[in-house]
Parts: structure tokens; sequence; C-alpha cells
């Protein structure tokens, strides 16, 4: 029987695999990521045939101004042609999932982009804020008098996602099924969260998509019986760009990506902040001290915890990146892990500092069309939660090991036990 063909450290670059999990088993490998800035920033990296990028091989970016660059750049770096995920999705055109947002170029992106832009305003977030309050609140109510809980599940967990199912306007009983449907689709090669990689996502998307049709199919009903949007859902389905409205399976697909890009990353920003704080006990001394510094502080929670660790795109005609020539076709991974703690934007980069200005981190992309749809909510979201979490709770110790998803994609937290003094 053949043996399975794979790379040896000799192929790769610093003899590190960056498609690998295990690379990321203890976090941000910080220092391979300043290695590699410094001595190949721009360089080809190879995959294993056997790999979910089936050999593709891809440039690795790591720099900060080049990650922005590419973000920036996208007629030239393309998420339609094969996605914006590092594993082999060369089918994407013409399937279902070329209508999803983040899988789109200009200008078809920009038409999607202005009509969704509706449901995202300061206004309609903003009005967010008092379920926000409401949802912090019964959280910490459940553990404070406890002196113990797992951060993550107990703590971290429920406010991101019972935003999502608020805004799309989700009922309390399917919002269990949503909360594991989208853990599934983003621990992919998680053994724990489904384990069979691409397959087991598709899985949970197929699901979610049942939820989201039977969800949008309802609100339709109720604007056309006159009814006003009782949500975001609502207004997303009634906006109208050149007298064109989310078409069903636009709006499906919309739901399905929420879910996947506003749960688990705002979820790990709360879980990978609060390690921080742990770590940089001064820095939850200072901000109680002087809340004034919650929106720097906020910023540097998500600069630190990079939720997402790398996005793709995909080269449409030769060009170039810092330099270095890239063709059509191939393969670009920009790695915001990196970007965030580059030593030439962020001075200290491993420091925590909660006052940190200014502080041009590049956690919810580096710019560009694709720019977090979410990123004012979820800055909200963090910022209700901590300010709770500060009133309510003294700083917690770690009560046992912490552990990760096992993922080169999403730095997320699976379990971290803590004890405070109740
Ligand atoms: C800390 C939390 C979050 C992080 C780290 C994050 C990160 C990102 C990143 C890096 C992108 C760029 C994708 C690309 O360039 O291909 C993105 C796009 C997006 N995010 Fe977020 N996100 C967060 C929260 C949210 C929330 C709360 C929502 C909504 C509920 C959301 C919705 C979206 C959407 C719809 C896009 C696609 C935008 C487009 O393609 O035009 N995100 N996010």
């Amino acid at each position: 029987m053949a043996t399975a063909p794979s790379l040896t450290p000799a192929d790769l670059p610093l003899g590190v695999d960056l498609t690998d999990p295990c690379t990321f088993a203890d976090g941000i490998p910080h220092e391979v990521f300043a290695r590699l800035r410094s001595e190949a920033p721009v360089v080809w990296h190879p995959e294993r045939p056997d790999g979910p990028g089936k050999g593709a091989g891809f440039w690795s970016v790591t720099r900060h101004h080049d990650v922005v660059e590419v973000n920036r750049d996208a007629p030239a770096m393309s998420s339609a042609r094969a996605g914006n995920m590092i594993f082999d999705t060369q089918g994407i055109q013409g399937s279902d999932e070329s209508r999803m947002l983040v899988h789109m170029d200009p200008p078809q992106h920009t038409r999607f982009r202005l009509l969704v832009n509706r449901g995202f305003t300061p206004r309609m977030i903003g009005r967010l804020e008092d379920f926000m309050v409401e949802v912090s609140t019964r959280t910490l109510d459940r553990v404070v008098d406890r002196g113990e809980a797992d951060l993550v599940e107990d703590i971290a967990a429920e406010l991101p996602i019972q935003v999502i199912a608020q805004l799309m306007g989700v009922g309390e009983e399917d919002r269990p099924k949503v909360f594991d449907l989208s853990n599934r689709l983003i621990g992919f090669d998680d053994p724990e969260l489904g384990g069979d990689g691409v397959l087991s996502a598709q899985k949970a998307g197929a699901e979610m998509y049942e939820i989201a049709n039977r969800v949008g199919k309802h609100k339709r009903a109720a604007l056309d019986a006159g009814e006003p949007p009782a949500d975001i859902a609502g207004v997303l389905l009634q906006a109208e760009v050149d007298g064109e409205r989310l078409t069903e399976l636009e709006y499906d697909m919309f739901f399905l990506l929420l879910t996947v890009a506003g749960n688990e990353t705002t979820r790990t920003a709360i879980a990978q902040g609060m390690l921080a704080f742990m770590n940089h006990p001064d820095q939850w001394d200072r901000l109680r001290n002087d809340r004034s510094l919650l929106p720097t502080a906020v910023d540097e929670i998500l600069r630190y915890s990079t939720p997402i660790m790398n996005f793709r795109r995909t080269v449409m005609g030769d060009g170039e990146i810092g330099g270095q020539a890239v063709k059509d076709g191939e393969k670009v991974v920009i790695w915001y892990a990196s970007a965030n703690f580059d030593e030439d934007v962020f001075t200290d980069p491993l420091t925590f500092d909660v006052g940190r200005t200014p502080n041009e981190h590049v956690t919810f992309g580096g710019g560009g069309p694709h720019f977090c749809l979410g990123a004012n909510l979820a800055r909200l979201e963090l910022r209700v939660m901590f300010d709770h979490l500060l009133d309510r709770l003294p700083l917690p110790e770690l009560a046992g090991p912490v552990d990760r998803l096992h993922s080169n994609f999403n730095h997320g937290l699976k379990r971290m036990p803590v004890r405070w003094k109740a």
C-alpha cells in the first residue's frame, strides 16, 4: 500500500508547517512569525497533497504592510475565485457558496454589501446595547457566587450567539441548535467538534441553512402581511439597492455567514482577553481604576486575541506582493496572527497594554471591501461584557489547563477553568 506523501521540514519555510494545527497547539507561534517577518516575509509554503489544500501550496504573507496591501487590492486578490479559506475551494464558482458575501469580488460584492450595510448602521447596532447588558447581567448572575467557572462555556459563549440570534430573529427553541452548529462549522479541524474536516463543516452548514430558510420564510411572510420589520433580519429582507432585494438564497447564505463570522470570533476575543488579563494583572487593575480606557482596552484585546489567524485570496493576473512576483491562480495566505505583532508597527508587540494608541491592528481585516461588517457590533459586545466583568468579578486565576481549539485558523479556546474568591 502506498504511504500518503508528506512534507519534510526541509521543504518548509524555517522547517515549520503553518497548515498543521499542531503548530498552533500553544497559541500563536510568535517566534516563528517574527523570524518569517524578518527572513521570509513573502515566501512559498508547500502543502501536503493529502491535506485540505490538496497540495496546491501558497504564498505566506506575514508583514503588516503586505497583509494590508493584499486585503485592499480586491481586484487583484480575489475572494470569489476559490474562496477566502486556506483549504481548497476551487469548486466555489457557480455554487450556492458563491452567493455568500465573503466569497464575492467587486462589483457584485459592492451591491450586496450596500444592502446588508443597512442592517449594521450605528443606530441599528445601538439598539442592541440594552439586550447586551441584559444578557451579560444574566450570564454573570449565574456564576458570580460560585467562585469558579469555565470561562469559555459559562461566560464568554453566551453573549455573541444571543446577539446574532437576536439580530436575525431566531426563536428561543432554535438557539441551542444554532449554537452547536456554528461550533461545528468553525471547529472542523478539531476531533471533538466534528473531526472529519471540510465534510463536517458541510454537514453542519446544511443544517444551519435549513434553519435560516425557515426563519427567513417566516419573516418574509410577516413583512408581506404588512408588519414592520421586527429586527435586523426584517430590515435586510426589506432593503433595496437599485430596485433589487436579497433573494431567498442570498438571505440564507448571509444568515449562515453571520452565525460563523460573529459567534466564535467574539467568544474567542472575550476568553482570550480574560487570559491576557490573567497574565497581565496590572492591566486589569489599571482598567478597573480608569474605565475611560475601555475603548483602547477593547482594541488591545482584539489585537492580542486575533480570533481569526489568517484568510486567503487567489491571485488574478500576474502581480507582486512586497517585491515578490506572484502568478495568476496562485493561493495567497495573509497572516493576521503575524501582522498584529509586527514590531515595525507595534511598539513592544508582545506587551498587553490597555492604553495602546495608536493601535492599527488587522483583527477585522486590513481594510478594503471585505473589512468586517460586524466590527462595531463586536466592539460594543466586548465593551459591555468587560465592563460587567470588571464590576462583578475579581480577576480570576486559572484552575486547570487551558484547552485550545485544534486549528490553524481560529485562535479559539474550548475550555478555561478559572476560580476567584466568591
Ligand atoms: C472579534 C470578533 C470578530 C472578528 C475577529 C472578525 C473578523 C473578521 C475578518 C478578519 C473579516 C474579513 C474577511 C475577509 O477579508 O475575507 C470579517 C468579515 C466579516 N465579518 Fe467579522 N469578525 C468579528 C465579528 C463579527 C460579527 C459580530 C459579525 C456579525 C454579526 C461579523 C460579520 C462579518 C461579515 C458579514 C463579514 C464579511 C464582510 C464582507 O465580506 O464584506 N463579524 N470578520
